[in-house]
């Protein structure tokens, strides 16, 4: 930083507050982006119509990560030092949320996804990582419920676990669920695994359909899911298949099919269906600005924005430091998803939702307090 040398422009001394957007814009998730960038756009558009975060307007800079780990930090980087923003929010996939912290820690810098559910965004070898932060749930209590399901709802004594290698994500789900099958008393008969961008899933399906296992945890990204569901039901592979909130875009049924995605089940954050009175509101509003059903990306979108906003108005201030404390300090925010109250990992403790799949639709089946 060049502190004090007056010919250089400081991103925030004008009527705006810039803050950072590192996001998939393009890309194998570029779905996700979008979704995510959206509900963050709606909430500082409501902020600015009500008057603007300490009087100015903030504003979201985007950067395109192209749904990859090294843009990732290509994009923070450049954030950072050509934009200057005192914050920078996103990636939404863990394994690009990863690729920024470094760059994040070494300028000081705060980021927080709204999405980015792996432990280690936020705790790094039993330490605590002092500039990142996220405003949504982790992996651990996202394969619990997995786990859960499976031998509670769906009375699975035997599961398959089929892993994205690619995805930081996807390995620390898989780890979760197994932990907690097993202590239900259940049994992982198979690990399979295969990475983003594989198109075909037969002889691996073939194998996996010889365990004759109860259920097969899918814990991956849309476009993927989609490709294995379709494949998966071809090789006439009936049980349930289940996942995490990896799988939550249209783009699932559009590649797989409405009946190969029936009996299959979901961890999210959220359910557009529920009828709690926020998200109804939320709903309303999003489904206004944008002509569509706003998904759990959407919603976590919006509640990193509020919770960007609320921690700039407490900070009184755009300096990067002061709204790292002030975001440290988040406390009983009340958001679409739920409530937000930083524990000291800077992990939020939120509620999540188990989707079932019918006829191509998301139903709303269960909500899982932590
Ligand atoms: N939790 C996913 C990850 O960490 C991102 C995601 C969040 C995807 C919400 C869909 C819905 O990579």
């Amino acid at each position: 930083m060049l502190a004090g040398c007056g010919s250089t422009p400081s991103a925030n001394d004008s009527k705006e507050i810039k803050i950072g957007g590192n996001f998939e814009l393009t890309g194998g998730v570029a779905n996700f982006g979008k979704m995510t960038t959206n509900g963050i756009q709606l909430a500082f558009k409501e902020a600015n119509a009500s008057g603007g975060v300490l009087g100015k307007q903030i504003k979201l800079i985007l950067a395109d990560n192209k749904s990859e780990p090294s843009e990732a930090t290509n994009a923070i980087t450049k954030l950072i030092t050509q934009d200057k923003v005192p914050l920078v929010m996103g990636p939404v996939a863990s394994s690009n949320v990863l690729a920024t912290l470094q760059v994040s820690q070494d300028n000081k810098i705060p980021v927080i996804t709204a999405t980015g559910t792996n432990s280690k965004i936020t705790v790094d070898n039993g330490k605590v990582r002092p500039y990142a932060f996220r405003s949504c749930f982790i992996d651990p209590f996202q394969g619990t419920v997995m786990a859960n399901f499976a031998s509670k709802s769906l009375k699975a004594k035997t599961a398959v676990i089929y892993i994205d290698n690619s995805s930081d994500y996807s390995k620390g789900l898989a780890e979760s669920f197994e932990a907690q099958f097993v202590k239900n008393g259940g049994v992982v008969v198979g690990k399979e695994a295969f990475l983003q961008k594989d198109q075909d899933f037969k002889s691996t399906l073939t194998k996996i359909k010889v365990m004759n296992a109860d259920t097969i945890f899918i814990p991956a990204y849309y476009e993927e899911v989609g490709k294995i569901a379709k494949q998966a039901r071809e090789l006439g592979i009936t049980i349930p298949l289940i996942g995490t909130d990896g799988w939550d875009d249209p783009k699932v049924v559009e590649v797989a099919g409405a009946e190969a995605m029936n009996n299959t089940f979901f961890s999210n954050h959220y359910s557009s269906q529920d009828t709690d009175p926020r998200i109804v509101k939320f709903v309303e509003a999003y489904k206004k600005e944008y002509g569509q059903e706003p998904n759990a990306l959407a919603a976590l979108g919006y509640d990193a924005g509020l919770m960007v906003i609320d921690a700039i108005k407490r900070a009184n201030s755009t300096e990067p430091d002061k709204i790292r404390d002030a975001l440290e300090k988040t406390k009983d925010l009340q958001v679409v998803t739920g409530v937000i109250t930083l524990d000291a990992n800077h992990d939020p403790v939120k509620s999540g939702v188990v989707i079932e799949m019918k006829d191509g639709k998301q139903t709303f089946k269960e909500k899982i307090n932590p």
